[in-house]
């Protein structure tokens, strides 16, 4: 049963369906709507602004009709269809989130669990579009990361996997990088380390949001990468210790990099960021390029302190990360402000040759949800 009923002063109207009751408000419904005075037919971009609405914008009459909802609205004088799907999708009649660190229903937090079923994509399939690129990007989306096998292994194959989603973000180390490793026992200690988990260039502004690593030679054992999740790492933080979620939450880090007399890159983010209404956007974890955090007050440093310390000790726990190995033309992508990366050390003798390269996730969404709307 459907119905439709106007508030007294035709502030807003209370559409009931299914069960479920959602208030919506006359400038809003005004705002959004979709004659073709209001939008363009063709890319559905606005056709006026917020000033060329009355401020006193009422409701004058509402109904169903031919599967719309039917709205009249004062004092333009104008009468307009709503989508009713368009409605129930976009209904704000909810109560605000409660607790910092929420995430949306197209996230799925995860650990070492997730081992068995890593999102993994063939390239050749990939490469074809539709739904098998549809279905690796939506688990990208999801999960944060993901593994392409099955490419070329050419110099620049890592390229290819950038063209599936967007576009190489050039930087300072140039549109990609080389990872390079001669593994030889006399000097394993210079060349084999494992590295901590960590996201990338936190000291960018933006961070670049992607990163890609593709394997074109590999001869040597171990070396296997590793990811984490950051949510993850960030929830389980929360849920041991509310204060020490919140004092990363609250205050800014600082990260640096001056490599070379030409660059001096410099951030001030958190390293748990939060959206205004609390919701869980980015992580930002970097031993090697933390500068000296100065935002914190002297009486929450040393909250803070423990706090970064306890979230790096969750980072490490094996309980937390996957670990695949990486053998030519395969490759893996990650969400740079989500998910932390990392090498495992190697053993024996040999050479690793991976290129790695920086992209960004809106393109990633864009496609993702532009084959899913297909
Ligand atoms: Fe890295």
């Amino acid at each position: 049963m459907t119905s439709v009923t106007l508030s007294p002063n035709g502030d807003f109207l209370t559409f009931d369906a299914e069960g479920q009751s959602r208030r919506f408000h006359a400038i809003w419904l005004r705002d959004n709507a979709w004659d073709t005075e209001t939008r363009a037919p063709g890319n559905g971009q606005r056709l006026i602004a917020l000033r060329d609405i009355p401020a006193e914008t009422k409701l004058v009459a509402a109904e169903i009709a031919d599967g719309a909802l039917r709205v009249s609205f004062a004092p333009e004088d104008k009468t307009v269809d709503f989508d009713l799907n368009w409605l129930a999708e976009n209904a704000y009649d909810k109560p605000a989130p409660a607790e910092l660190g929420w995430l949306g229903e197209a996230v799925t937090p995860w650990n070492s669990s997730l081992m068995s079923d890593v999102p993994v994509g063939d390239f050749q399939e990939l490469a074809k579009g539709g739904e098998a690129l549809r279905d690796w990007l939506g688990k990208v989306t999801r999960y944060g990361f993901g593994k392409v096998e099955n490419g070329p292994t050419e110099d620049g194959s890592l390229f290819s996997v950038v063209d599936l989603f967007g576009y190489v973000r050039e930087t300072n180390y140039g549109r990609h990088f080389e990872v390079r490793t001669e593994v030889n026992p006399t000097n394993l200690a210079f060349t084999g380390l494992g590295l901590q988990a960590h996201t990338d260039n936190p000291y960018r502004d933006p961070v670049p949001s992607i990163q890609v690593l593709y394997c074109l030679e590999s001869s040597a054992a171990g070396g296997e990468n590793m990811v984490v999740d950051g949510f993850a790492a960030a929830l389980r933080l929360r849920e041991e210790n509310q204060d020490y979620f919140n004092v990363l939450a609250k205050y800014c880090a600082r990260f640096e990099y001056a490599g070379d007399a030409d660059t001096c890159l410099q951030s001030r983010r958190p390293m748990i960021e939060l959206a205004p209404d609390g919701e869980l956007i980015a992580v930002r974890f970097n031993n090697r390029s933390l500068a000296a955090v100065n935002d914190v007050p002297f009486d929450d440093m040393a909250t803070y302190y423990a706090a970064y310390r306890r979230l790096g000790e969750i980072i490490d726990d094996e309980a937390m990360e996957v670990t695949f190995r990486l053998e030519p033309g395969e490759s893996f992508v990650v969400d740079n402000t989500r998910v932390l990366h990392a090498r495992k050390a190697y053993s024996g003798t040999g050479t690793r040759w991976l290129q790695g390269c920086y992209a960004d996730k809106d393109g990633l969404r864009s496609k993702f949800a532009a084959l899913s709307a297909k």
